[in-house]
């Protein structure tokens, strides 16, 4: 394959980006007049418009053909299939086969998965049914009626995310804490609400050995040990983790441990076992629902043309605005208080993937990769960082996300308002309250935020990443980068206490 930066397709987009600079969002939207740019996934409950973004149709067919010289297509089926995509780690990132909602077989090695996640689906689905019945008991007798999540990144945003923006669905008599720094304020102030004879910790990690969540679980473990004077205190604790032997030699029993696979990444691993908290919270029958609306998106993703594929489009987009506009940052700003911690799942999913500089041929990058995503909820978002976005020097794209229904009016008007005035800015007599405009963004819709429609979105933003680490030529799934922090932090920890002489 070329050099992506000697492409044909990315030359074109160089000279298009050209004619396009000085262009001003309303002279593209009386241009665009009959360009349709609002594209709906009815049954899952998701629309994108994109009508305020510096994008022609001659944008979008310039674009497109970057996807196609890239074979985006070939990449999408590799990924679906099962093929080796994460090459660094040698394995598939089966992450949609764990919302594989038609069953049919997908092979790792040779080996049709299908069957172990639905074991894994049964065995959550009679775990949470029994903790939701209050018929899972500890060491006293009594009912659990408060999960921990101990875990962090991954095994710890997706779950936590969930739980506040389902809410609503959660069982009222049961009580969720996430435990994740390893600085033990945080521990210490959840076991303060917490009775150890009601308590159960679910002790969430891929690998089995990550610092952080050894040590949290740990404290439990000392803390129900001492609090409780028993012994028996095995239903206290489940282990999450593809490594099974490791949780093993931890303690746990193998009927209290729920698998999930070294082909799942730890940021994709929403759709596992991870969630056991998430499902406990709203249900088995509920989070079916949110794997529903994930596969929607999927088969929208597989089967749509580049330039009606919603997830294509917003990863088209950045890489139009990230390489050939230079604007290096991306705020997402969800127009609903239940999707608070949205922006904060998505930057690990979006900078630990696309965090890289080397290219999947081992050779360095000639070009940009990725840039930083962050955000914040509105309407509080427009109190603080909204004067950046209207009036600061550095252009931000935004994603702004709009549930059109729930605590919505005020809501969208705010939404609408920031948009409109991002776009086409406001005139005034005095020069400081002049507001440029030409701030490109997208509105996201959901028709609700629901268990369905929060599937599909979640999977519209992995799409997304995948595309760009396609076109980008770069590994979406590994982190290398994180690893080597945390084996230099435990030499220092040693260096640190033997200087204690500990
Ligand atoms: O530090 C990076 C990371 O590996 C993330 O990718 C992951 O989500 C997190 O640590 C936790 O890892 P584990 O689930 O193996 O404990």
């Amino acid at each position: 394959m070329k050099k992506l930066i000697k492409s044909k397709a990315w030359k074109l987009l160089q000279r298009h980006q050209q004619k396009m600079q000085n262009k001003t969002l309303r002279e593209l939207k009386t241009e665009n007049y009959n360009f349709l740019q609002t594209i709906e996934l009815k049954e899952a409950g998701i629309a994108l418009n994109f009508a305020h973004n510096f994008c022609t149709q001659k944008t979008l067919a310039l674009l497109d053909q970057l996807a196609k010289e890239n074979r985006l297509q070939v990449a999408i089926q590799a990924l679906i299939s099962g093929a080796e995509v994460n090459r660094t780690e040698h394995r598939p990132a089966l992450h949609t086969s764990l919302r594989n909602m038609s069953l049919d077989p997908i092979y790792v090695n040779g080996h049709n998965v299908m069957p172990d996640i639905q074991a894994v689906w049964d065995k959550m689905q009679k775990f949470s049914d029994l903790i939701r019945a209050q018929k899972y008991l500890g060491y006293s007798g009594e009912p659990i009626v408060n999960i921990v999540n101990i875990g962090i990144g991954g095994s710890e945003l997706g779950p936590k995310m969930m739980l506040y923006a389902l809410k609503e669905l959660k069982t009222a008599n049961l009580n969720f804490y996430f435990v994740s720094n390893l600085d033990p304020e945080q521990i210490h102030e959840c076991l303060k609400s917490c009775d150890p004879k009601k308590t159960l910790f679910i002790v969430s990690s891929k690998s089995f050995e990550t610092h952080e969540t050894l040590v949290n679980y740990s404290i439990a473990k000392e803390w129900m040990l001492k609090t409780s004077g028993e012994n028996n205190i095995e239903n206290h604790f489940v282990a999450v983790t593809s490594a099974v032997e490791k949780a093993k030699v931890q303690g746990f029993k193998q009927e209290h441990i729920f698998p999930l696979w070294s082909w799942v990444g730890g940021r994709y691993s929403i759709w596992s076992a991870t969630s056991l908290g998430l499902v406990i919270a709203i249900g088995m029958q509920n989070f079916k629902e949110f794997l529903t609306g994930a596969f929607l998106m999927d088969r929208h993703f597989i089967e749509t043309p580049n330039t009606r594929n919603i997830p294509v489009i917003l990863g088209l987009l950045g890489i139009w605005y990230n390489n050939f506009y230079n604007w290096n940052t991306q705020a997402v700003i969800p127009y609903a208080q239940l999707l608070v911690l949205l922006p904060e799942y998505l930057q690990q999913l979006h900078m630990e993937s696309l965090g890289k500089h080397i290219k999947n041929n081992g050779q360095p990058v000639d070009y940009a990769t990725g840039y930083v995503l962050w955000g914040g909820v509105g309407t509080n978002s427009q109190h603080s960082f909204h004067q950046f976005l209207l009036q600061g020097t550095t252009i931000v794209p935004c994603d702004f996300i709009l549930p059109l229904q729930g605590e919505t009016d005020e809501m969208m008007a705010n939404c609408l308002a920031q948009s409109e005035i991002l776009a086409y800015g406001h005139g005034a007599h005095s020069p400081h309250k002049i507001i440029e405009g030409n701030r490109p963004h997208n509105i996201i819709t959901l028709n609700a935020i629901n268990p369905r429609s929060l599937g599909a979105l979640i999977a519209l933003y992995e799409h997304k990443i995948y595309v760009q680490s396609i076109i980008w030529r770069i590994d979406a799934f590994d982190q290398w980068g994180v690893q080597q922090g945390k084996k230099l932090a435990q030499r220092i920890l040693q260096l640190l206490r033997r200087r204690r002489g500990e």
